[in-house]
């Protein structure tokens, strides 16, 4: 495939991630000198649009998006690889029409991004490979949400694995593309000083919180269908959760490394309906202000009642010799006070004190977002003179990774998108990066437990104000367990 000239076709190109995050990334891409300089760029959507109407809306979503990052020269440079075509999935001639855009196909080396309705993986992997345009070294890019349990999950992955293979679907999970996750395996794998210490003997419990002050917005009518459970946790919490839980892999290939996510995944402890009211919290928005801004809550944007979890804890128990005892407390909501991805790994307190005043266990945490920074709490000597022995203090060790990349110390460096490492890895080939089937299949037969859990014994959430920090069933949570929240 190496003197293959390399084509990257985005099927749904006018739409709003394409918009928003895609085009962006690729033209970002060509900026940093990441793109082949004979890599030709596709669109297809629906929508006819002529060529320098869509190289417009190409060229004011760039901008918009990467703002005073974007170099005058950039979209001279990106521009002109693109071309659009306008199919619709439903035309049987879908693949025959792409094929006389390509050209020669056996010449090239396609990625196939398809940024559309997973209803609409069928026909188009169809297509493709009625087509001749699936076969290797051709690779195609999906995203969630693939499926909503674990039945539909194993339609979508079927219809889209009669086209490509395994080693050839690359499906998104977009929290891998962050800079601080896979940050997280550095941390680990990388430092002597934590992978002793990374186990129930050292650890007493894990905490993993993705807070958002969003609600569901324009979403409602996806969001509805799902709630956090399967929009959150299924993916983006549980990948956290695989990170920081699995073994040390023993290369950094892509296999190696998700051979070790899926066991953790499999040694989750099933939640069932006996034990489903303690170990999870399940929440909904009510009225409230979050931004600034008043919110009627879920059921008035919806306009009816609904049992949708829009924030959800849960206790997770991973049954294995490293963790068993250890249990990961996760949580994800809308309309919450901050936008914060954190994770806090709590140590065990020292065995025995030998100082006047209590020593609090030692506590890391790891911020994603907003900033992304690390943060090790450990016990000094209160400075100056007691009366009743040595008095401690928690002090940090701290590592802000904005500031310590922060080249000169005049601009900080550009937060790239997520997407930007995960197709320029995908044109690379390489998924590490990316979510296994067996991986999804196994997050899905989890969730589905407690989906099928709360359906039976814990049908309505919590109501919770928007702008407040969740239902109080999540605090209750951690309580039982005298535990606390790292708020
Ligand atoms: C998406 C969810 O996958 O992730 C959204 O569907 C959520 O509901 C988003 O808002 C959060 O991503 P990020 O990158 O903003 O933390």
């Amino acid at each position: 495939s190496a003197n293959r000239k390399p084509v990257f076709v985005l099927v749904g190109g006018t739409g709003d991630l394409a918009l928003r995050m895609l085009w962006p990334s690729l033209a970002m891409l060509d900026q940093d000198g990441f793109l082949d300089k004979d890599l030709r760029i596709i669109s297809v959507a629906r929508e006819a649009v002529d060529r320098p109407a869509f190289v417009e809306r190409v060229r004011a979503a760039v901008q918009k998006r990467i703002g005073v990052d974007l170099e005058a020269t950039t979209l001279d440079q990106f521009l002109p690889r693109l071309s659009h075509i306008a199919l619709d999935a439903s035309d049987p001639q879908w693949g025959a029409k792409l094929k006389a855009e390509l050209g020669e196909v056996e010449a090239l080396n396609v990625v196939y991004f398809l940024s559309v309705s997973p209803s609409l993986f069928k026909p188009i992997c169809e297509h493709l490979e009625s087509a001749g345009l699936s076969k290797a070294p051709n690779r195609v890019i999906i995203e969630k949400p693939l499926g909503r349990d674990l039945a539909s999950s194993k339609v979508i992955n079927d219809s889209v694995a009669h086209a490509f293979d395994e080693a050839r679907t690359f499906r998104i999970d977009h929290y891998l593309g962050k800079e601080t996750v896979q940050n997280l395996l550095a941390l680990r794998f990388a430092n002597t000083v934590f992978e002793p210490l990374w186990n129930a003997q050292s650890i007493d419990h894990v905490q993993v919180t993705v807070s958002e002050t969003v609600g569901t917005g324009d979403r409602l009518g996806y969001y509805d269908d799902y709630g956090a459970l399967r929009d959150m946790v299924q993916n983006h919490l549980l990948q956290l959760v695989c990170l920081l839980a699995m073994e040390p892999p023993s290369n950094f290939n892509a296999d190696a490394l998700r051979d070790e996510k899926v066991k953790v995944l499999r040694s989750l402890k099933p939640i069932t309906a006996d034990t489903v009211r303690d170990v999870t919290a399940r929440g909904q928005y009510g009225p409230g202000f979050a931004e600034g801004k008043q919110v009627a809550g879920y059921e008035a944007e919806k306009g009816s009642p609904s049992n949708t979890e829009t924030y959800v804890a849960i206790k997770a128990e991973i049954a294995n010799w490293r963790w068993a005892g250890t249990p990961f407390y996760l949580r994800t909501g809308k309309t919450l006070p901050s936008r914060t991805t954190e994770v806090v790994i709590q140590f065990r307190p020292v065995p025995h004190s030998i100082f006047g005043s209590a020593a609090q266990p030692n506590r890391l945490v790891i911020r994603l977002q907003p900033d992304e920074d690390i943060k090790l709490t450990v016990m000094n000597k209160a400075p100056g003179l007691s009366a009743d022995g040595m008095q401690l203090q928690p002090l940090d060790l701290s590592l802000s990774l904005q500031s310590a990349f922060d080249g000169n110390g005049d601009k900080p460096p550009r937060r790239r998108i997520a997407y930007e490492r995960l197709i320029l890895d995908a044109l690379n080939g390489n998924n590490a990066a990316f979510v296994r089937r067996d991986e999804v299949e196994a997050a899905w037969a989890w969730v589905d437990g407690i989906s099928a859990a709360w359906a039976e014994a814990y049908p309505k959430p919590q109501i919770y104000p928007a702008g407040t920090n969740g239902p109080m069933s999540a605090y209750m949570l951690l309580d039982r367990d005298h535990r606390v929240w790292n708020d």
